[in-house]
């Protein structure tokens, strides 16, 4: 693994889950899953994506950027939860908070190809990811396409940290593999990524 990757089996326990998923769907309320597009070819993502925080993170046919307002409803993003803000605190070792916190659904079939976060002005910032639901296969390479990758299973309740040398290194999902959580009641994944977009003052 790249230096800077740290990953944290079970950080959060079922209960913690559960209360995570109610505030996540009270905030999709306000917030819909909205469908993000490739930039060059058109073509959706298959992965559904919101945002929580005064940043976040879209992509259409103009191109990929952060921005404070959701693309469809044209209003603001609502507040990262407190739950979520203290598991930066807990594990980013970071002094400023999150700016963003991207919620990436994944129904039945969907995946996420190599990439790397670099959207954002300050690297020095990690990235942290929870998972919820369905067990995924995470890939992780690194700094340049096509190098060797290497594979973690993150589970519901998992988090990892990209930061350091990990920060810039290729990522993605494989698979999620269906039913192996009943977390989410109608199956399927939900990652949230927080990031720092901006260099803090
Ligand atoms: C991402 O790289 O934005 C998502 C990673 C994940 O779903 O675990
Ligand atoms: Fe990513």
């Amino acid at each position: 693994m790249p230096a800077g990757f740290k990953y944290f089996p079970a950080f959060l326990d079922r209960q913690a889950q559960e209360a995570l998923v109610d505030l996540l769907r009270q905030a999709m309320v306000e917030a819909p899953f909205f469908m993000p597009i490739m930039p060059r070819t058109g073509r959706p993502f298959s992965v559904r994506m919101t945002n929580l925080g005064p940043l976040g993170w879209v992509s259409d046919r103009a191109g990929y950027r952060y921005q404070a307002t959701h693309p469809d409803t044209g209003k603001p993003w609502p507040p990262i939860p407190e739950e979520v803000m203290a598991v930066w605190r807990a594990v980013s070792d970071y002094p400023h908070p999150p700016e963003a916190c991207l919620v990436n659904y994944y129904r039945e079939g969907a995946k996420m190809g190599l990439h790397r976060d670099a959207d954002e002005e300050d690297f020095a910032a990690p990235v942290v990811s929870i998972s919820l639901g369905d067990t995924a296969i995470f890939r992780i390479g690194g700094p340049e396409r096509g190098g060797k990758t290497e594979t973690v299973k993150l589970a519901s309740g998992d988090v990892c940290v990209l930061g350091g040398q990990a920060r810039l290194c290729y990522h993605g999902i494989d698979r999620v593999l269906t039913g192996t959580s009943t977390l989410l009641k109608d199956g399927g994944r939900i990652n949230l990524t927080l990031r720092r977009v901006r260099k803090p003052e």
